[in-house]
């Protein structure tokens, strides 16, 4: 598929987006877990989460379709889970791989975890290293540095392990570990990682600490309770929402129900400093997590520095914010996220190569970026290269170009976003897909 964006006027509405990613390969994953059926409501029907789904049917759970995006799932208890009888197939999602690659190490059978060509290059030694600190018997291809992942499921002892990056998948994937070790899982974050394992694990009664950045679990002594949870709409995909509101000029938007977890909303801090017109309404609480509507006004941008937590709690939203600089009065400066070069694609690289593309000033630096604005985009085919948030940036920078911009390969935006190009057109954005 691909999409064809026109220049747009004016977009006017009120939406939601669906349910947060993460959120939701967590709810499906400890759900499963629990003793007892769990309800989860506005469950992500994207291909990553689905590719949880289908490892979880493999580990012998069942798990019942209400519609696309709620589920009653059955859970097997900590210790229910069955060998299956076939690779397991995370298909692109990185965080599915993580987190199973933990869950899986101290379980009492052989598994393997494989994936899509795009996932089984992407850096897997993060997590299989610290596991294997912890007793586990994981091999891989490159001495368990990529995919497919091979687990001999054993008996596991504690940790007490510093992350060298902030990352959120290894740290709930050493946390879920430890619910099968003999002592504790200490892990020490240099950053705010999103903490949603955190909070639902403790929510649902396992035995989880934290403590500034360091996050704690052992071996409970009790069953998980089962979830019932409507998970909060994905502050990721309410991102190019926010950047089309402020970039399409006469242009008021309200994206509903998102999740405004505070490791997550260093996008809304970045939006405010670029002089974003943006306010959060109605602000309540969800199992556990923050949710907000938010209300964004066209404004004019000017370029700032990001560098530090603030790109920690923006990882993903950073492809969306090179286009907002684009447009931006000066000059954008992304430091310290040489972790985009190890995302869906080389977000680095894929970002500045198809901004180019459109005749964006871009510079690449092996951390970030610099981007000069602002500057007329002009009409051009651009590619995705897979990459759902490459495609959906993509498709914003195309709403503010002289001319029509051609998003090819676009059919990945249903991995983080299925239903893109409808909520677009709703809000008035002049496009076709095809
Ligand atoms: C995620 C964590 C982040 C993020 C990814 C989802 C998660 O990755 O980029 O989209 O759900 O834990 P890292 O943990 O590798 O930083």
């Amino acid at each position: 598929m691909n999409l064809l964006i026109h220049p747009t006027q004016e977009l006017f509405g009120s939406t939601a987006v669906p349910g947060d990613k993460s959120i939701s390969h967590r709810a499906a994953m400890f759900a499963a877990l629990a003793e007892g059926r769990s309800h989860v409501r506005n469950f992500l029907p994207g291909g990553d989460c689905q590719a949880t789904l289908g490892v979880l049917r493999g580990l012998g759970v069942a798990i019942e379709e209400i519609s696309p995006s709620e589920l009653s799932i059955t859970g097997v208890g900590l210790h229910g889970l069955h060998e299956p009888a076939a690779p397991l197939d995370c298909v692109n999602s990185g965080t599915a791989m993580r987190l199973l690659a933990g869950l899986l190490a101290g379980q009492p059978f052989f598994s393997v975890l494989s994936g899509s060509s795009q996932l089984v290059k992407r850096p897997m030694g993060r997590v299989v290293e610290p596991l294997r600190q912890m007793g586990a018997l994981i091999h891989g291809r490159q001495g368990g540095r990529l995919a497919p992942l091979a687990v001999q499921g054993t008996r596991l002892h504690g940790i007490d392990y510093t992350l060298p990056v902030a990352s959120a998948q290894v740290k709930s994937a050493l946390l879920l570990a430890g619910l099968y070790s003999d002592g504790l899982a200490i892990v020490r974050q240099p950053g705010p990682a999103r903490d949603h394992t955190e909070r639902m694990l403790a929510a649902m009664g396992a035995p989880i600490q934290t403590l500034g950045l360091v996050a704690i679990s052992e071996r409970p002594k009790q069953p998980l309770t089962p979830l019932d949870i409507a998970v909060p709409g994905d502050i990721s995909s309410a991102a190019f929402l926010l950047a089309a509101g402020l970039l399409v000029p006469q242009s008021h938007l309200t994206i509903t129900g998102v999740g405004v977890n505070p490791t997550r909303t260093g996008i809304l801090d970045i939006l405010q400093m670029m002089g974003a017109n943006l306010r959060l309404e109605n602000e309540r609480d969800e199992a556990g997590e923050p949710v907000a509507d938010l209300v964004v006004q066209h404004a004019d941008l000017h370029g700032i520095e990001i560098s530090g937590d603030l790109i920690v709690r923006a990882i993903d939203e950073l492809p969306v914010l090179a286009v907002l600089a684009t447009q931006a009065h000066g000059r954008t400066l992304v430091r310290d996220a040489a972790e985009l070069r190890v995302k869906e694609t080389d977000r680095i690289a894929t970002v500045a190569a198809e901004l180019h593309k459109l005749g964006a000033q871009v510079e690449e630096r092996p951390d970030g970026f610099v981007i000069d604005g602002p500057v007329t985009l002009r009409s051009a085919p651009v590619w995705s290269h897979g990459d759902h948030r490459l495609a959906m940036a993509l498709a914003v920078a195309g709403m503010v170009a002289s001319g029509p911009v051609l998003v090819e390969e676009a059919a990945c935006v249903s991995d983080s976003f299925p239903g893109f190009e409808r909520v677009l057109q709703v809000l008035g954005v002049e496009m076709e897909d095809g």
